[in-house]
């Protein structure tokens, strides 16, 4: 894994706008759009500020982009604004020049559910796949809503939410009564799938989350340590999220000789 520590949450963005952006770049030369994997959450709000600003500098387009989010509530519709469909339109979607058509949010609203996930990893499918799959991760350390014992084989299905993941979102509505029991969620399996994986996280509140992914076991009792079997994942993540760390000067020295070999190169 590649852990890299950053001075400031503002310095997190702008790691994970470099790196969208430099995919974006890469896929328009070559005559062909990304496929990103996309999050909620407070984390990414940054990232899609600045994507906003980086597109309508003109400095990159979405116009060949699709995009698949990790997940969306139960029982919320999706022009509510605590739902995810919501979200990704009111902090993304409406404000850069992507085809809305060729954003997908897993659908839970008049639909089988089932149907619905198995619709949704065909589309993945039917994209080529995942590019690059940005993540946040929860304070006890699942990864889209795949909570606690999620099976690391897992594809998109319902999960119920832990007591612990409804109170952490219980601020975007109002009160933890109406935050919903279950939500439809790209599995593990899914995510790694994916070519490759951002997770970004920032302040003290991920610090025990992020020892545990990099540094602990791979159990589905910390759902982001099945991160370590992926052969292409960067942490980007700032010094309160980095603060558990045992390693942490050693993932620091690596960025330095990463950097020096790059200007070597
Ligand atoms: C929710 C989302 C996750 C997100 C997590 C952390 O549970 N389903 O994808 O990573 O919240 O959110 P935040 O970035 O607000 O801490």
């Amino acid at each position: 894994m590649r852990v890299v520590i950053l001075e400031s949450s503002e310095s997190v963005t702008q790691f994970a706008a470099d790196e969208v952006c430099a995919l974006l770049k890469e896929r328009n030369a070559k005559g062909f759009g990304a496929v990103l994997g996309l999050a909620t959450g407070g984390t990414p709000l940054g990232l899609y500020r600045e994507l906003i600003a980086r597109n309508a500098r003109r400095e990159i387009t979405f116009a060949n982009v699709e995009t698949f989010n990790l997940d969306e509530y139960v029982g919320v519709p999706p022009d509510s604004p605590c739902s995810y469909h919501y979200y990704m339109l009111e902090n993304l979607f409406q404000h850069i020049d992507i085809d809305l058509a060729m954003t997908h949010v897993p659908i839970t609203h008049g639909v089988e559910l089932q149907k619905s996930a198995e619709a949704f990893e065909l589309q993945i499918e039917q994209a080529g796949g995942i590019d690059l799959q940005i993540l946040g991760i929860g304070s006890d350390a699942h990864i889209g809503f795949n909570e606690i014992g999620s099976s690391l084989g897992s594809r998109t299905r319902v999960k119920t939410l832990t007591e612990r993941t409804r109170q952490d979102n219980a601020r975007y509505f109002g009160s933890i009564d109406d935050v919903p029991q279950t939500a439809l969620t790209m599995g593990i399996q899914t995510i790694l799938e994916s070519q490759s994986i951002l997770l970004l996280a920032t302040g003290t509140g991920k610090a025990k989350a992020i020892r545990d992914t990099v540094e602990g076991p791979i159990t589905a009792s910390v759902p982001a340590s099945a991160l370590q079997l992926h052969p292409n994942v960067t942490l980007a993540i700032d010094r309160d999220a980095a603060s558990g760390l045992a390693n942490a000067d050693y993932f620091l020295a690596a960025e330095r000789n990463r950097a020096v070999a790059s200007r070597s190169s």
